[in-house]
């Protein structure tokens, strides 16, 4: 077993409220420094993304310098500046990882029944390297996770999906693209912010739009997320696409879940929409550049 996590706790809060819970893979041969570098350097641009630490926590998120060193460059500089590098879907590059994710996901599997009965639509993990006392500053993602820290200390401050605001969830899935969601971080209620601890052994679950910024302490940080999507997860996004079209024409639209036939509705409208509305930009800008 991978991870150790309080059944009650599982069943109360997923998806719902962040949690901690522990985990096994800080001594896997796969997080040690060499097969770090090994990692890194089968990775060019493509699935990694490397960027400076942000001088606050409410800097946005794509204002901090990015993408101007390769993976492999960064790791070897790593304890001489402050980076943070992400390399996206290690499962398509080394076969241990690939092992790992699917381990991971079938331990979830069988703890959780509730997922058993859903549709997962995207599944895949990541690798966060950072320097110490680096900063990743506030966002949230479209996506369940299962956060491993595997080596170093972080503060990871992380709220409840309930600190974000329906309008600012449907301003987001309107675009329909997989990426992060930039949010003001003093807007948020107070009251719904979790701060996690994080060191070798230590997990944190965060629920999909679960908004949070992170820091690390003195040393490097190691992290491993496993993410993921579902086909409800994604028809909630697609409803507050509609929802936002409602509410640009004046309209309150009815609250997500009240009316679940309407939602659907709502949603399969969008699952065409959002493609079409996609190429009618894209004709138009190729009307436009000639
Ligand atoms: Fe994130």
């Amino acid at each position: 077993m991978h991870l150790s996590v309080d059944s009650a706790v599982l069943e109360r809060s997923f998806d719902r409220v962040p949690f901690a819970f522990e985990h096994k893979l800080s001594a896997l041969e796969l997080f040690d420094e060499t097969s770090l570098h090994r990692l890194a350097q089968r990775y060019t641009d493509r699935d990694a993304f490397v960027a400076d630490g942000a001088p606050s926590a409410d800097t946005p998120f794509y204002d901090v310098e990015h993408d101007t060193q390769r993976p492999s460059e960064a790791l070897r500089l790593l304890d001489h500046q402050r980076r943070r590098i992400l390399l996206k879907r290690p499962e398509g590059y080394d076969p241990a990882f690939r092992r790992l994710l699917s381990e991971i996901f079938a331990e979830l599997l069988r703890m959780h029944a509730p997922l058993r009965a859903e549709r997962v639509v995207r599944l895949e993990s990541s690798v966060l390297i950072s320097s110490g006392d680096t900063i990743t500053p506030f966002h949230f993602d479209p996506e369940i996770s299962f956060f491993f820290q595997i080596a170093g200390e972080k503060r990871y401050h992380v709220y409840a999906p309930r600190a974000v605001h329906e309008n600012e969830l449907e301003r987001f899935y309107v675009k329909g693209v997989v990426d992060i969601g930039q949010l003001e971080l003093g807007e948020r209620d107070s009251s719904c912010e979790y701060v996690f601890a994080l060191a070798g052994g230590r997990g944190m679950h965060q629920p999909q739009n679960a908004p949070h910024w992170v820091e690390t302490s003195g040393g490097r940080s190691v992290s491993y997320v496993v993410s993921f999507e579902t086909a409800q997860g994604r028809m909630r996004g697609r409803t507050r696409s509609f929802n936002h079209y409602l509410r640009r024409l004046g309209t309150e639209p009815a609250a997500l879940g009240e009316h679940p036939s309407l939602d659907a509705a709502k949603a399969a409208t969008m699952r065409v929409a959002i493609p079409m509305r996609r190429m009618v930009g894209r004709t138009l800008r190729r009307g436009r550049a000639r």
